[in-house]
């Protein structure tokens, strides 16, 4: 095959998907689809990727597989947006048609460098797992540089099948690269590359190393920098739960602490989980002109039943957050763009709260919902969301676990779930009650629900498929009071 052959090929495995895309949109049924929510256009998304601001709006890239709703051949799909809020599709950013790629363009970040936007990714050749880059100038084609970190490259006691996905950031003068990877004794370790020119690229250390249950491997690292913290996020395989926490197979967590970038070592003062719900993994985060660190995340869990996937989609994207860190922990809020679409105010006060009501004007599912419980004397209190009939989902506060609950077992359906996790209904979370408050933030976007508790202090996310959008109020075994309550549409 001449160049010019080679050439047309390439272009054609992108422009191939697009045609499909653009020919098969209309065939999708809209039930579940989100409104506000990243999605893909049809077919499967996995993690974001490459999240960064770059040609004057926010880039988000994903895995994407256009021809089925389930994981297959990865791609990267492309969507901008100046808000969050509004998603706006570009042309399929890479394709598995390298020589080098062919079975997968598995996920990566992206840096600028000298007004190019790079993408650096994992490219996967019959198993084997490398480090690859492709270069745009326009910030909407991409042209495939090639290998630049090959399986060679490994510590001698590294797995090349398991060898993936490089946060690639700047320090000084340098580039690096943090990677997941597994030890041929079968344990979870993330390394450290540097390189002046992003193409040549040297190992320095392995930054963390763990023995994570069923042999599981640390995927997608992320680095921010936070008022003198360093913060890493980590999406393991096999987390081992501890009480209430980790309770996914595969968790995402962060690590506050100090980071030795030109050593390679990371001095780790404190690690939690990011989100305790159902629905949240392999996070990203960018910093915004205005200098804010902002994370998306996959709004989904592996080996789970997606029902949305009998529909010609499957995944979606959590509401990017707004992150901080205030005493050594993590502060997770939505970002401040949701306000300009939140419309048809309803507010109440001081309202008694003792078995089930419904308040007049609260309902719906494209919602935010704003509440401060004063959680009184009772048992449970919290709220009905999504109901449909005898259907519904369920936050509430558990006073003889003094846990916050998000339980979706009423939802008409059940999600098959990986025999490594006991459940995929209930999931729990300790926040402070002080005074005996707790203060609720409930994004509804149609199937998805994000649960931010007492400002950001721990998070809570999942998909429901009940249908509904009724809500109600309770109080059990005993009283409580709804101190205000805040309720917006979310028209975009
Ligand atoms: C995480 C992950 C990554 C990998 C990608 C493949 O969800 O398994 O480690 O690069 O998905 O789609």
């Amino acid at each position: 095959m001449n160049g010019n052959e080679n050439d047309e090929m390439k272009k054609n495995a992108v422009q191939t998907a697009d045609s499909y895309i653009a020919e098969n949109l209309s065939v999708l049924q809209q039930t579940y689809r989100h409104s506000y929510h990243a999605m893909p256009p049809i077919g499967w998304m996995n993690d974001p990727n490459g999240f960064i601001y770059a040609f004057g709006k926010y880039q988000l890239f994903y895995q994407f597989y256009p021809y089925g709703a389930s994981w297959n051949s990865m791609h990267w799909g492309h969507f901008t947006t100046q808000d969050f809020i509004h998603w706006r599709l570009e042309p399929t950013a890479l394709a598995p048609d390298g020589d080098f790629d062919r079975d997968g363009c598995f996920s990566g970040t992206s840096v600028l460098k000298d007004g190019k936007l790079y993408l650096m990714y994992t490219s996967v050749l019959a198993d084997i797992q490398t480090q690859s880059l492709a270069v745009s100038s326009d910030g909407i084609r991409f042209e495939k540089i090639g290998e630049v970190i090959s399986s060679n490259q490994l510590p001698e006691d590294a797995l090349r099948t398991e060898f993936r996905d490089p946060k690639v950031f700047k320090r000084g003068n340098a580039y690096y690269a943090l990677m997941g990877s597994r030890t041929i004794q079968g344990e979870g370790q993330i390394l450290l590359y540097r390189s002046k020119d992003l193409l040549k690229w040297e190992f320095v250390n392995v930054v963390r190393r763990d023995r994570l249950t069923t042999r599981g491997i640390y995927e997608c690292p992320d680095l921010f920098e936070y008022e003198g913290k360093d913060v890493m996020l980590l999406s393991p395989q096999g987390y081992e739960t501890k009480d209430w926490r980790y309770e996914n197979w595969q968790s995402a967590i962060y690590a506050v602490g100090k980071f030795d970038a030109e050593k390679g070592i990371f001095e780790k003062e404190y690690e939690d989980e990011i989100d305790g719900g159902f629905d949240f993994y392999a996070p990203q985060t960018l910093k915004s002109p205005d200098g804010r660190i902002i994370m998306i995340g996959w709004m989904q869990m592996w080996g789970r039943r997606m029902p949305t996937a009998q529909h010609g989609w499957a995944g979606s994207m959590i509401l990017p957050r707004e992150l901080s860190i205030k005493n050594g922990r993590l502060y997770q809020r939505p970002v401040r763009e949701l306000q300009d679409y939140c419309w048809n105010e309803v507010t109440y006060k001081n309202v008694a709260l003792n078995g089930n009501i419904v308040l007049t004007g609260i309902c719906g599912k494209k919602i935010e919902l704003h509440l401060l419980f004063d959680l009184k004397n009772s048992a449970r209190v919290g709220v009905r969301i999504f109901g449909h009939g005898e259907r519904y989902a369920e936050i509430y506060y558990d006073r003889s676990a003094d846990l916050v609950v998000f339980n979706r077992s009423q939802m008409g359906m059940e999600i098959f779930h990986d025999a490594k996790e006991k459940d995929a209904s209930v999931r729990s979370v300790r926040v402070k009650t002080e005074e005996n408050r707790l203060e609720m933030l409930v994004l509804l976007d149609v199937i998805s629900c994000e649960v931010f508790l007492n400002d950001g202090e721990r998070v809570m996310t999942g998909n429901v498929y009940s249908g509904g959008s009724d809500i109600s109020f309770f109080a059990e075994g005993g009283e409580a009071e709804i101190i205000f309550l805040e309720k917006y549409d979310i028209i975009n």
